[in-house]
């Protein structure tokens, strides 16, 4: 199996993620670390907890992390996420306490003790990963690669051009994105489209397993992100063909989207998701742009290579479109199947 540490801010779809690792044969999940994000860092602390209790795997060390990012001050998304990060499911507490150090010292310990380079998978605000980068750069020589949520090529959601993780701490942002490891962005243009239909999410919440069960409740809290079967770009057109490519019924509002979880299904089936290299950097700046990822879509893969090494922006495989009923699936059978909880 693959070694694989996650970064989060659970989160309904953080813990999408968190049954999906657990569950999948082909991923040992050493370790999670939690940060500041969906909620404040003992929410997230809490809900990762209870989160890998539910799903049977009580021994993955779990650590607290930063309460708020470098620069920017603390930000609440209760307004998305429910006071508890986790949409107000009304979870049990968990029944033990996180490991006595915090996270980028677990990250730094257990990254170095792996026997194979670590896939490390953040799924929040990157204010762990870049401070781990500047404390413990020689991490990087066993990290096989970062597969990060965040970012988008499109268009954003926390703000016109910016994805929330990103836009919460654009410097932890920018250390990831010039650590030199090679890096998979797993932005909103891929994100919002793997929904899993709603006849498959009643299943879930029926199942006898608490593991897939939670599964079932996280996704009906989770509705589909608005125009996904359209083509996730918002809004209401003003002028559509009339080739029945359209959505005319519009999402179904039981249908619930992956989220965080299909970063984790691009670790286990990268060939579900197609990648270019292109040049990402984040606008720093303040004002509008700020935390937006500027993807440099005028040099696909050829082009892009013939800048490396010469480009100042760090060059990102950008994932830009994804195999929704082949990620879905593999979702579901994950979860489904082999639960110990
Ligand atoms: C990201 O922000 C959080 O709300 C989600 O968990 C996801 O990681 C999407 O922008
Ligand atoms: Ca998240």
């Amino acid at each position: 199996p693959i070694p694989v540490i996650i970064d989060c801010d659970t989160g309904v779809d953080d813990a999408l993620a968190l049954l999906f690792a657990v569950r999948h044969p082909g991923i040992d999940l050493r370790a999670v670390t939690c940060v500041a994000g969906n909620t404040d860092v003992d929410g997230v602390v809490r809900n990762t907890l209870t989160v890998l209790e539910t799903a049977g795997a009580p021994d993955v060390p779990v650590a607290r992390g930063a309460e708020r990012p470098l620069i920017e001050a603390p930000r609440s998304a209760s307004h998305v996420h429910g006071h508890d990060g986790m949409g107000d499911l009304g979870l049990p507490a968990p029944r033990r306490t996180p490991a006595d150090v915090d996270a980028v010292t677990l990250l730094h310990r257990e990254i170095l003790a792996s026997p194979r380079p670590v896939t490390l998978v953040p799924t929040a605000p990157l204010t762990n990963i870049a401070l781990l980068l500047r404390t413990h750069p020689e991490v990087t020589r066993n990290i096989e690669r970062i597969v990060f949520m965040g970012g988008a090529a499109g268009a954003g959601n926390a703000t016109p051009v910016a994805e929330f993780n990103v836009w919460h701490d654009p410097e932890a942002a920018a250390i990831l994105l010039t650590a030199g490891v090679p890096l998979t962005m797993y932005g909103l243009d891929v994100f919002n489209r793997v929904v899993v239909p709603a006849a498959e999410v009643h299943r879930l919440r029926t199942s006898t397993e608490p593991g897939a069960r939670l599964a079932g409740d996280l996704l009906a809290h989770r509705p589909a992100a608005p125009g996904t079967t359209a083509g996730g770009t918002g809004g209401t057109a003003v002028h559509a063909p009339a080739d029945g490519t359209g959505d005319p019924d519009g999402p179904d509002e039981a249908a619930g989207g992956l989220g965080d979880a299909g970063a984790l299904c691009a670790v286990v089936d990268p060939r579900g998701l197609t990648t270019y290299r292109l040049p990402v950097e984040v606008s720093l700046a303040p004002g509008p742009a700020r935390g937006q990822t500027v993807v440099d879509r005028r040099s696909r893969i050829g082009e892009a290579e013939l800048h490396e090494g010469t480009r100042e922006q760090a060059l990102v495989d950008v994932g830009l479109e994804v195999d929704v009923p082949r990620y879905v699936k593999l979702y579901l059978e994950t979860v489904e199947a082999g639960g110990t909880g």
